[in-house]
């Protein structure tokens, strides 16, 4: 079963409440946040306060991609406001292994966040540490970029990668960036079982919530 959720990166930031209480009825799987911190990725956007405000208004699963560095003073705080999941850069901070183990220790999803020229090989001694890899699709940073075509074929290695060291269970593969009606098939007959839309899912105001999530779902 493919999970869509919507970045709410591109939401309208004046009622952040009213968008995700939308987005949760037009039928998303769970909610994608984008943490940017101006230094690891050119944008800034919202930190752990934000979301705690949140909580309260939306029961979904709360995914938080962390694109900051450093990242580990963070892990708290983050895990407290209520995320579900905490995904991390490698790049992000010098004990990946520690941060992982630490995000699971508070009770949480820990995912690994490939960039597009991150190779897979980051995810040998770590895999037993992981729930999920989030791979970009695009060079973080920003919505409404152009899926990469290249990254199709990472898809499909990252796939057999995962089933291949860690046969015993199954590790979620999410995709984000560019993901719309015309990627979404490629990238789900590629291997993913997750997607995140921003763009995709927020075009043309609230009354098409529900149209574009059933359209990338149908696709
Ligand atoms: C990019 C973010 C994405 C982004 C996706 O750094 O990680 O989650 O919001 O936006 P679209 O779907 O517009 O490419
Ligand atoms: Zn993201």
């Amino acid at each position: 079963m493919v999970k869509i959720g919507p970045s709410m990166l591109s939401a309208d930031f004046s009622k952040l409440a009213n968008e995700i209480t939308a987005v949760a009825s037009a039928g998303a799987d769970f909610i994608h946040w984008d943490v940017m911190d101006g230094h690891f990725v050119p944008s800034l956007t919202i930190g752990p306060l934000v979301i705690k405000a949140l909580r309260p208004h939306c029961s979904l699963f709360f995914d938080v991609h962390l694109m900051i560095s450093p990242v580990d003073p963070y892990i708290d705080e983050f895990a407290a406001a209520g995320a579900d999941s905490l995904i991390i850069h490698p790049e992000s901070g010098p004990h990946v292994h520690r941060t992982l183990q630490k995000i699971r220790r508070l009770g949480k999803k820990a995912g690994i966040a490939l960039n597009p020229s991150t190779p897979l090989n980051v995810l040998n001694w770590i895999i037993q540490d992981i729930d999920v890899v989030l791979l970009m699709s695009v060079n973080p940073g920003f919505g409404g970029q152009e899926f990469i075509p290249e990254q199709l074929e990472k898809i499909k290695q990252l796939r057999q990668f995962l089933d291949q060291h860690a046969p015993n269970r199954f590790i979620d593969l999410q995709v984000d960036g560019g993901v719309n009606e015309k990627t979404a098939p490629q990238i789900i007959a590629a291997g993913a079982n997750r997607l995140v839309a921003g763009t995709a899912v927020f075009r043309d105001g609230v009354t098409q919530y529900a149209h574009n999530i059933q359209k990338l779902r149908k696709a």
